[in-house]
């Protein structure tokens, strides 16, 4: 499918948008290994989500959907049953890398694969830490899916990230809930803490100091209800548009403010941007509160170390604005875009030099020149949900109506895209 987007005059309006990607996989993996009900409202629309809710119910739990509502009736952390076929994770990197923390304290053998894109997406990462703690798993080159995970008892380890990734981390962590003893993950950047903060509120005995993470295995999970909040890097999309379209005024309500996924506003402040957040509260420990932003005049600037890994699902949009800034943005440390979707850096670079901008590629990031006018161009997805999405934005800004080439790929993460977009631009 593709999507025709004219320049926007405007982006107004109070909108609220679906529940977050990362706490939703989160929550369906805790409740399908707590005991009883759980009953999750606001659970992200996206396919990535849906790909995890398959997975777990392959694995026999009962997961039953009410529109937004899931319910998943869990068995708790010995209740999950050997699929019947291969468990597909779809385009989902999450999926695959943090159910396996789960698969591979199984009694059973399973399979774990997805797509082309996540085919080629390295699994080393978490291959490394559970093979340490006594699972066996193969994968094809040794590095990519299909995974066949071999399970069984798990040591509990001590375990040093080599990459800033909460997929890891999140991954060691659900395999330490099966070690009898104190697992501890230590981050060399602090990752995204949903897992952390989801394991507590399931009743897992769990302690952050810093950035080291000690869990306590074999604790007793209890189902329960919980509410997700709106997706932060989901609201990028349209906060950027409205700091970069003259005139805009735009709410956004009930935004997840984590304070490790809220850097993008933090930035944005720093360059310039008219955001103001209000009525802040907190649910299932999680802050969220809303968003309100005017059309601002930003500067740019660089973006390199901790703040590249705190932001790093927002960067394509990032690339859009430093094009439309005074100074514009240099994107460094950024190698971890390369092994995302698609390689962000290859696919941002691409679509700007098709809408007439010429940025400079580095091997880990991105130099992209101010004071730019997007032209009017056909761009891809090239399969990657925030490709899609962030060239939609830039496509506002342009001189005349952009194609969207395999738009639909923004439904991994965030089907309602098109829609809202439309009803914020109308
Ligand atoms: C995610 C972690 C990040 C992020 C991804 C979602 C998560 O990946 O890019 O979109 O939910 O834990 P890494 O763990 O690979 O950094």
């Amino acid at each position: 499918m593709h999507e025709r987007i004219s320049p926007a005059t405007r982006v107004s309006g109070e909108i609220c948008l679906p529940g977050d990607k990362s706490i939703s996989h989160r929550y369906a993996l805790i409740a399908a290994i707590a005991e009883g009900e759980s009953r999750i409202h606001d659970f992200s629309t996206g396919a990535d989500c849906h790909s995890t809710l398959g997975c777990v119910r392959a694995l026999g739990i009962d997961v039953e959907e009410q529109g937004t509502e899931v319910i998943i009736r869990g068995r708790g952390l010995d209740g999950l049953t050997r699929p019947a076929a291969d468990l597909d994770a779809g385009n989902s990197g999450s999926t695959i890398r943090m159910l396996s923390g789960i698969l591979a304290a199984q009694s059973f053998p399973s399979r774990i694969m997805g797509d082309a894109s996540l085919s080629r997406r390295p699994m080393e990462r978490v291959m490394k830490p559970l093979a340490e703690m006594g699972a066996s798993i193969s994968a094809r080159e040794g590095r990519f899916p299909p995974l066949e995970i071999h399970g069984g008892k798990l040591r509990p380890i001590d375990y040093t990230l080599p990459v800033p990734s909460a997929q890891v981390k999140s991954c060691v962590l659900f395999a330490g809930l099966y070690g009898n003893g104190t697992t501890v993950v230590r981050e060399p950047l602090r990752s995204r803490d949903h897992t952390e903060i989801a394991l507590r509120e399931f009743g897992a005995e769990i302690r952050v100091e810093r950035r080291v993470i000690t869990l306590e295995g074999r604790p007793r999970l209890t189902g329960r209800e919980l509410f997700v909040p709106s997706d932060l890097s989901s609201a990028a999309f349209f906060i950027v548009a409205a700091l970069l379209v003259p005139g805009s005024e735009l709410v956004i309500r009930g935004v997840g403010l984590n304070p490790t996924r809220s850097t993008l506003l933090d930035v944005l402040v720093s360059m310039g941007a008219s955001i103001r957040i209000l009525e802040v509260t907190e649910k299932n420990g999680e802050l969220i509160g809303q968003i309100s932003v005017k059309s601002s005049r930003l500067r740019g600037g660089v973006i390199e170390r901790g703040t590249t890994a705190a932001l790093i699902d927002e960067i394509p949009v990032l690339a859009i604005l430093g094009a439309a800034s005074e100074e514009g943005l240099t994107v460094r440390d950024a190698a971890e875009l390369r092994v995302k979707e698609t390689d962000r850096i290859a696919t941002v670079a691409e679509n700007l030099r098709r809408m007439g901008i010429a940025p400079e590629e580095l091997p880990d990031g991105i130099c992209i020149p101010g004071r730019q006018q997007f032209r009017a161009a056909a761009v891809d997805s090239f399969g990657d949900h925030r490709i899609a999405m962030a060239f939609s934005i830039a496509a506002l800004l342009a001189d005349g109506p952009c194609e969207i080439r395999d738009a639909d790929a923004a439904s991994v993460s965030f089907p309602e895209f098109f829609r809202i977009l439309r009803q914020v631009t109308a």
